[in-house]
């Protein structure tokens, strides 16, 4: 088997290095030249635990090759992936399709004979039609069939998903597209994987109702955990209570900041818009969108508050930059609303995160960044615990006392407890869990 994959993004890196692991020829194409010569030397351009590793070995065994040269990639490739960017249109939230038209436009260009056109990226629904659409007109001789395979992995563990998903989507409307992603996907189907073979457009619309009920989700117990912030109920009973209903499930029930990253806050938009468009309004989407923007800036009064209703001349120490642990995405992050509210209401702010400050840097320019967690505290009035990354869940808190100027410790992730901050003598404030 041999793949061209287009777009060496997240998406189209991980997905690329797991197929080429399953045996599969791979040959990784993006117009970025340069981009294209670090992945040569096995410099990898984002950070992803384990990828580094995967690249390495499967460009050894001569598995995995990197070019910018489309049609040698592309010819007499068995399935041409695009992986390319949607991100959201500015103006309408609408996902921007030019990059997944414009690859559709260089396949057509460069195919020498049958293969299938899989769509990668998240695309919205007619997304494949229109590409099949596009190839058909420009090459009407052509044999080829257009597929939808969307992916679910999520940043900081996308190799373990990729390998071993809860389920593989393909929609495949023909016997022979099915056939060539059976056979791309033959190592999962050994692990006796469910892989469901659907239209193209349900494929499509199955990856944002996937996205668009896990950000649901967050946002239900997010806000479960204001009112049980008001009725001094526990928000991780609740969620362990309500979560071991199977038809609940416990994942995705932790309360957090409000979600971010690439793909929540750009989906739950674009489906809202599809939606719209086609008349059927996904009003429970609508208002997840509205409530979870809100959040973020809400977080921002609930560490003004635990300053004493100020933080006018006063330094707070913000613990982790990134959307959540394990990744350097600063795309979304909830830091990038609370921190601009903090400063705008006089705050200095002195920050660290173990990843992510290159990307921070550039949205973030006039924070002072710190070495490491605990040099954000020096003679800060108050600690902000924003991302859960490992090295911020157990600090040393006589070492934290001996640095802040005042014991306050925000913790919007939950992973210290509020009795033992108590008894270390932290003023604790969290989220939707009753005071110690
Ligand atoms: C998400 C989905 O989980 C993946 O299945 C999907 O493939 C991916 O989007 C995508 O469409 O590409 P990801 O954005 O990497 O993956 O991150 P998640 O782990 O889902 O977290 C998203 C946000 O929700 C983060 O801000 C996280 O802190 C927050 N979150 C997650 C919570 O606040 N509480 C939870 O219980 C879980």
């Amino acid at each position: 088997m041999r793949v061209a994959m287009i777009g060496t993004g997240y998406v189209g890196l991980v997905s690329g290095a797991c197929f080429s692991e399953f045996g599969v020829d791979v040959v990784c194409v993006d117009r970025d030249a340069s981009k294209i010569e670090r992945l040569k030397k096995g410099e990898i351009p984002i950070y992803e635990p384990g990828l580094d590793e995967l690249v390495k070995n499967n460009v050894e065994q001569g598995r995995l090759t990197f070019t910018t040269d489309l049609k040698q990639a592309i010819a007499g490739a068995d399935a041409v992936f695009i992986a390319v960017g949607t991100p959201s249109r500015r103006g309408d939230g609408h996902a921007d399709l030019s990059y997944v038209y414009g690859a559709a436009m260089d396949i057509a260009g460069a195919l020498t004979g049958y293969a299938v056109i899989v769509t990668k990226s998240t695309v919205p629904v007619g997304t494949g039609r229109e590409v099949e659409r596009i190839i058909k007109a420009a090459r009407p001789e052509l044999e080829f069939d257009v597929v939808s395979n969307p992916e679910f992995l999520r940043e900081g563990s996308a190799i373990n998903d990729f390998m071993r998903p809860d389920r593989v989507v393909i929609g495949a409307e023909t016997e022979r597209a099915q056939k060539v992603m059976r056979q791309l996907y033959r190592v999962l189907y050994l692990i006796e994987t469910p892989i469901l073979f659907t239209s193209l457009e349900t494929s499509e619309l199955i990856k944002y109702a996937a996205n668009t009920f896990l950000a649901a989700k967050i946002t239900f117990i997010n806000e479960i955990a204001d009112l049980c912030e008001k009725v001094g109920a526990d928000v991780h009973d609740v969620a362990r209570g309500i979560g071991l209903d199977g038809r609940i499930g416990k994942k995705f029930l932790h309360p957090g900041p409000g979600y971010g990253g690439s793909c929540f806050p750009k989906d739950t938009l674009a489906l809202v818009k599809t939606a719209q468009d086609y008349g059927a309004p996904l009003r429970i989407i609508e208002t997840v969108v509205a409530v979870n923007d809100k959040r973020k800036r809400d977080m921002a009064d609930k560490i003004i508050a635990a300053c004493g209703g100020s933080v006018a001349g006063k330094t707070i120490s913000i613990l982790g930059l990134t959307f959540k642990p394990n990744t350097d995405d600063m795309r979304d992050s909830p830091s990038l609303a609370i921190i601009p509210a903090l400063t705008q209401a006089g705050a200095k702010i002195q920050a660290y995160d173990p990843e992510g400050m290159h990307e921070a840097k550039k949205m973030l320019p006039d924070i002072t960044y710190c070495n490491d967690g605990y040099e954000t505290m020096k003679d800060a009035d108050a600690v902000v615990v924003l991302t859960e990354w490992n090295q911020f869940r157990n600090l040393d808190t006589k070492r934290m006392k001996s640095l802040l100027k005042t014991p306050i410790m925000v913790d919007l992730r939950n992973v210290y407890t509020p009795a033992d901050m108590k008894a270390a003598g932290f003023t604790y404030i969290c989220i939707g869990r009753p005071k110690a």
